[in-house]
């Protein structure tokens, strides 16, 4: 009930519209009622009576009935039509505005494909509820009515034992909606399961093929189809039983009908227009609550997805922006952690995080994989909030401005490289207004003039979904142009250089040197040649900091970093040499 009345918000503003849609489908109905209440004067007046001006009038009435039919039915299906299909449009804006403002922990626990599953698969539930299977419940409850007036007019004794047969009729219905309802939610789980599936499937196709993975995914397919299979054939069995029963209790009602109205007739208490009239309402009754009970179906279809849908829009996204939250304005680039200390689910990433950076600072974070480096500068933008502590810009709390002010003030270059299915101009200047000039300074800068001379429409090259027509160090030269576009006060690189060779990473670190010239940066980076050149180097373990200070202090103190840096001179010589050899190499270059 909570559903409908809440669907029905969605249909207010269309109210009139709906308001002339239900006049013309009274219409429509009143007129079905008519068709039946006619058989009486037509067996009475012209087969019974034989009278000659009779059989004028009533075909010609009957045309005219018809005529007023057709126009009512065409306009009410086009309003109803109209109205159903605009609340299903605005149930996908506001779906898809819900979706968006998730926070990322959203996106990180449920799959892509639920998701789409939801906005299209669910959504065009509702629009077969709302829109057409309303409209039929409509046309068909008003057309009971009528023919139900129709019937009691006839013969009201009649009636009454006719509709003590229909309590029967009822209760398989309520039951049988209960019923499906429940195999329907299944049944959009499962299609949603299959969409996920598809999806990973698509995007991994590389990966699948080179670990010929072809056959296990096959083979996960089809059981996921089967299970679809499996919960569909549930929802087949329920409504080919129920159209049996209900009309097996139309045949019983229809024999005891025709007894009783019978010895009606020929004991002369009743004329035979007027029994007939009243089997042809009767029977006409037939055909809408027969579809009655196939709607109820639908509906519980189209309200399971409603719940669905309606779940995620009320859900409270974690990440809120306060009502109170005031503009970030004139960033200097004042970054502070102050006892942060954070957790994706149970375990703690972070722990008792202390980090002062001063504006205009370059700090590179280091240390292993999986540490929390990343963790660590997502919660500059807020894609997650800390789980305590705070982090500050400027001395304000970032939780207590507004999302887009700090957002606006914070270029990043993230891991795993993310373009769009749009042009190279387009994914560099990403929502900023388009300034030629800039953009070919920011594809300078970041050394991705080449890439765009290759392209055939050069700035204009649609680059694929993903940026799938580029390489992987283009694709990040690319990202790093956008960031340089942003020209934000606090820019955040997160392994920014790692597809590159070492020629364009030289070149792309020069660009990243005019970058941060003036800018709070934090570099996450694994070769040395990028941390070296930072102010100060803060090295984390297990979430925590345990180092912290320039490169050459660093180096003199045994730890964690002093480690790593001989491990990476290692690797390049390809030889074991002494620290000290090392260290006297890296002065020279
Ligand atoms: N979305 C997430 N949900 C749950 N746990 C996560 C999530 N992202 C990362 N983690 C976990 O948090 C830890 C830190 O991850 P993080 O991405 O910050 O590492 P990192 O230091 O950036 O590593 P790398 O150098 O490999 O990029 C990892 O152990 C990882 O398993
Ligand atoms: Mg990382």
């Amino acid at each position: 009930m909570g559903l409908y009345l809440r669907l029905l918000k969605y249909v207010k503003p269309y109210w009139i519209k709906l308001l002339f849609a239900m006049i013309f489908m009274s219409l429509v109905s009143a007129s079905n009622g008519l068709t039946a209440f006619i058989v009486k004067p037509v067996l009475d007046k012209i087969f019974f009576e034989k009278n000659a001006s009779m059989l004028f009038i009533i075909p010609f009435g009957i045309i005219l009935l018809y005529i007023a039919k057709g126009i009512c039915d065409y306009f009410q299906g086009y309003l109803m039509g109209y109205v159903g299909q605009r609340v299903v449009t605005d149930i996908r804006n506001i779906l898809f505005r819900a979706v968006q403002r998730q926070p990322l922990s959203f996106f990180d626990k449920t799959p892509t494909g639920i998701s789409i599953s939801r906005v299209i698969n669910d959504v065009n539930l509702i629009q077969n509820t709302v829109s057409d299977t309303l409209t039929a419940v409509l046309k068909d409850a008003l057309t009971v009515i009528a023919l139900v007036f129709v019937v009691f007019y006839r013969d009201w004794k009649l009636a009454i034992i006719s509709f003590l047969i229909l309590p029967f009729a009822i209760y398989p219905i309520v039951n049988f909606g209960r019923r499906l309802r429940k195999v329907s939610i299944k049944t959009q789980k499962s299609v949603a399961r299959l969409t996920a599936f598809l999806h990973e499937n698509i995007t991994g196709q590389r990966i699948i093929k080179a670990f010929c993975m072809e056959p296990y995914e096959e083979r996960r397919f089809e059981e996921e189809n089967d299970n679809l299979f499996q919960t569909v054939m549930k929802r087949y069995r329920i409504r080919a039983l129920s159209s049996p029963i209900m009309e097996a209790l139309g045949g019983i009602a229809v024999a005891v009908i025709i007894w009783y109205g019978g010895n009606q007739v020929i004991s002369g208490k009743s004329t035979p227009g007027n029994f007939f009239s009243f089997i042809a309402a009767l029977l006409m009754l037939y055909e809408p609550i027969k579809r009655l009970n196939k709607e109820n179906h639908n509906i519980q279809q189209g309200l399971a997805a409603t719940q669905r849908v309606f779940e995620i829009i009320d859900r409270e996204p974690e990440i809120k922006e306060k009502r109170d939250a005031i503009d970030l304005k004139n960033v200097q680039g004042d970054i502070e952690f102050v006892n942060v200390s954070f957790k994706y689910e149970d375990r703690y990433v972070l722990k008792n995080i202390n980090l002062k950076i001063r504006k205009k600072e370059v700090v590179a974070i280091v240390g292993e994989s999986g540490v929390g480096k990343t963790t660590l500068v997502n919660l500059i933008p807020r894609f997650y909030d800390v789980t305590e502590g705070s982090v500050k810009i400027d001395g304000i709390d970032i939780r207590d401005v507004k999302l887009k002010s700090l957002r606006e003030n914070v270029a990043i270059v993230t891991q795993d490289v993310i373009l769009f299915n749009d042009s190279i101009i387009n994914n560099v200047t990403f929502g900023q207004e388009i300034d030629l000039e800039r953009v070919k300074l920011a594809i300078s800068m970041a050394h991705a003039d080449e890439v765009v001379r290759k392209l055939p429409n050069g700035l204009h090259t649609n680059i694929g979904e993903k940026g799938v027509r580029l390489s992987g160090g283009e694709k990040q030269r690319i990202a790093i142009a956008r960031a340089i576009y942003k020209n934000a006060p606090i820019l955040i690189l997160d392994e920014a250089t790692s597809s590159l060779d070492s020629a364009s990473e030289l070149m792309v670190q020069k660009a990243i040197e005019n970058l941060i010239r003036g800018r709070t940066t934090i570099i996450i980076a694994h070769r040395l040649s990028t941390i070296m050149g930072a102010d100060r180097i803060v090295v984390l373990d297990k979430g925590k900091i345990v180092q912290e200070g320039d490169h050459q202090t660093l180096v003199e103190e045994e730890g964690p970093y002093k480690r790593l840096f001989e491990l990476q001179y290692r690797k390049k010589h390809k030889k074991v040499i002494s620290f000290e050899k090392a260290l006297k190499n890296v002065e020279k270059t």
